[in-house]
């Protein structure tokens, strides 16, 4: 067991309130657990004399949380493609296709997980391939590191290369085989994963549906609403569906455990189906920012007399970033190109509590909360010679954090902790 000393920072498991302590302390038992968190002064005797660190005013935070990427996309950023379509086609689609390798696989999970920790993201749910070797690469290096990650493999059988299409005939067997071995493995956690309603035919749809009733307790994951061409096809392809979430609730995957991926051009339908069915909407403003698909009124979705639970994602690579820092600033860029500023605090809380409750997990991570896991994040605040300088200016947390946000990176993660392992300076 071991004690960490510094500035705390959490959002209350219960409440979501801001629990900031000047002076912290975490206790870490052997498990990898936190024993107990709070403010130092109140630490009890049993843990005062353990071993430990002192991080001044660093920042101590829960790990972030990252409910929307694409793993086999972890190289994929900066592509210049002109939207959406033209984006997955062009680029997309081809870099996919290295995924039946497992070797390309293998190397590709290693350089993503150490990514997302000298970012700070301590827990994920990810889209794959198509190909059960990429998913078990994931898995592998994921358990190898003791992360939570949770992915499946994704569903999808026209519109797409040969090479990236399921078979029909075979991919509900499959899709068991790995849901019972790996989902609840270690951390890991399975998701069903129809990619988005164009690459899916009403059958493979079926098999969406089939999974889900089965082994309800799995999340999914999908995209909605993100670009208007994207809408426009949908429709095209679905005469029947009166818009494009019309599609998802046919086959009942429009559930509470269900995650939607940007969500940006919804009609006032939709969006009241969606608060009613409990369903989230991971905005994704780096992403949708990047390929021009719009902005997302975050504000009037989630403070409407029908609120839509709203999570932050990076979604690798359309998003330009890996650091959910660059996607708070990104998404309060977005929230005052709208006219509905978006606090620091709400953010932060965002990146890590309500993410964490998204993917399923608040359970075990997303604040600092005895007999959760020790994933977790220090921040600098005085990281670059530029930001030591404007933390002078800090009055306030709320400022603090606002700095953070606007002018922070991987720079700003001094370390990374995954079950109360330092695991960032491990890498470097
Ligand atoms: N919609 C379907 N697939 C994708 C993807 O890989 N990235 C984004 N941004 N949108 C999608
Ligand atoms: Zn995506």
């Amino acid at each position: 067991m071991h004690t960490l000393r510094a500035r705390t920072l959490s959002f209350d498991h219960e409440t979501g309130t801001p629990v900031h302590h000047e002076k912290g302390a975490v206790v870490v038992d052997t498990d990898g657990k936190i024993a107990w968190a709070g403010s130092a002064e109140d630490l009890p005797d049993n843990f005062s004399s353990l071993p430990g660190y002192d991080y001044g005013k660093k920042l101590l935070m829960p790990g972030f949380v990252d409910p929307h990427l694409h793993f086999p996309q972890y190289r994929m950023l900066a592509v210049y493609g002109k939207d959406l379509l033209d984006w997955l086609n062009r680029y997309t689609f081809v870099e996919e296709q290295r995924y039946g390798d497992s070797r390309v696989s293998e190397i590709a999970a290693r350089l993503f997980l150490d990514e997302l920790i000298r970012n700070g993201t301590t827990a994920c749910m990810a889209f794959s391939t198509v190909h059960p070797e990429a998913l078990e690469a994931l898995f592998s290096e994921a358990v190898r590191r003791k992360m939570a990650v949770i992915s499946g493999l994704t569903l999808m059988d026209r519109n797409a290369p040969e090479a990236l299409r399921n078979d029909l005939a075979t991919i509900h067997e499959t899709s068991i085989d790995l849901i019972e071995k790996y989902h609840g493995k270690e951390r890991l956690g399975y998701a069903i994963s129809p990619r988005f309603a164009i690459t899916a035919s009403e059958a493979l749809l079926e098999v969406c549906q089939s999974l889900a009733t089965r082994f309800p307790g799995l999340p999914i994951q999908t995209h909605l609403s993100e670009n208007l061409a994207e809408i426009a096809l949908t429709e095209k392809l679905f005469p029947w569906a009166r818009d494009y979430l019309a599609v998802y609730e046919r086959y009942d995957l429009v559930r509470s455990n269900s995650l939607f991926a940007h969500g940006i051009h919804l009609s006032e339908s939709e969006s009241r189906r969606l608060a009613s069915s409990d369903a989230a909407i991971v905005h994704c403003p780096t992403s949708n920012n990047f390929l021009g698909s719009g902005l997302f009124p975050w504000l009037k979705r989630s403070t409407s007399d029908h609120p839509i639970r709203i999570g932050l994602g990076s979604d690798i690579g359309g998003g330009t970033s890996y650091s959910m820092l660059a996607t708070m600033r990104d998404a309060y860029v977005v929230s005052q190109l709208v006219g509905k500023r978006i606090d620091p605090s709400a953010l932060f809380r965002t990146a890590t509590r309500e993410n964490a409750e998204l993917i399923g997990r608040l359970d075990r991570i997303g604040s600092l909360e005895a007999g959760k896991f020790a994933d977790m994040i220090l921040l600098d605040p005085q990281a670059t010679p530029l930001m030591a300088e404007r933390s002078f200016l800090s009055e306030s947390l709320e400022d603090l954090l606002f700095a953070l946000i606007i002018l922070g990176d991987d720079r700003a993660v001094a370390e990374t902790f995954i079950a109360g392992q330092p695991v960032k300076t491990a890498l470097q």
